[in-house]
């Protein structure tokens, strides 16, 4: 027997947010394309791992869907842009990016909260833990680009560390 335990409301935003998801996840892999196409291998690979990391997110709120009962519908994502001007317009691209999806994850905690469903508001919690540390990355490199450039140091040397970055995570802030 069905038991659908999600309102409609929050159906319908779910499935919104499966599509921005899997968006984050086709903008980041189009950013690797692009980097890995002009010789950025290292900025490539921490690219690629993003988008898997989209992906990630794009399944959890499918398995959360389903343990409530709900049948997710799978989205057309939009193609997005395949073209950037180098490294730190990516990098600039990726920042405003992950503050917009902080923003849908903000709107989905409080649709949740409005409807006192407070699985749907647990879940968003989770990804507003996630969001924190996704900006934290991209404030970090935001913040090496600038040391770069006061330090007039070639930015093609932030490639090493970017791919240094596939095996480690951001050190945190002081
Ligand atoms: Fe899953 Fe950073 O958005």
């Amino acid at each position: 027997m069905k038991t659908k335990r999600l309102s409609d409301n929050i159906e319908k935003i779910l499935n919104t947010q499966i599509v921005n998801e899997g968006y984050s996840s086709a903008i980041y892999r189009a950013m690797a394309n692009c980097l890995e196409y002009n010789g950025w291998v290292g900025a490539a690979k921490l690219w690629k791992k993003y988008s898997s990391e989209e992906m990630a997110h794009y399944e959890k709120i499918i398995s959360y869907m389903q343990d409530r009962d709900c049948m997710p519908i799978i989205p057309a994502i939009p193609q997005p842009q395949y073209k950037y001007e180098g490294i730190k317009n990516i990098v600039e691209l990726s920042d405003k990016h992950e503050i917009d999806v902080s923003g849908q994850w903000k709107k989905i905690a409080s649709e949740a909260m409005k409807e006192s469903d407070l699985m749907t508001f647990e879940l968003a919690q989770w990804f507003i833990g996630e969001q924190t540390e996704e900006e934290a990355k991209m404030i970090y490199w935001l913040d090496r680009i600038d040391m770069y450039e006061k330090t007039n140091k070639s930015l093609g040397d932030i490639d090493e560390e970017m791919e240094d970055m596939t095996q480690n995570t951001p050190p945190a802030q002081i």
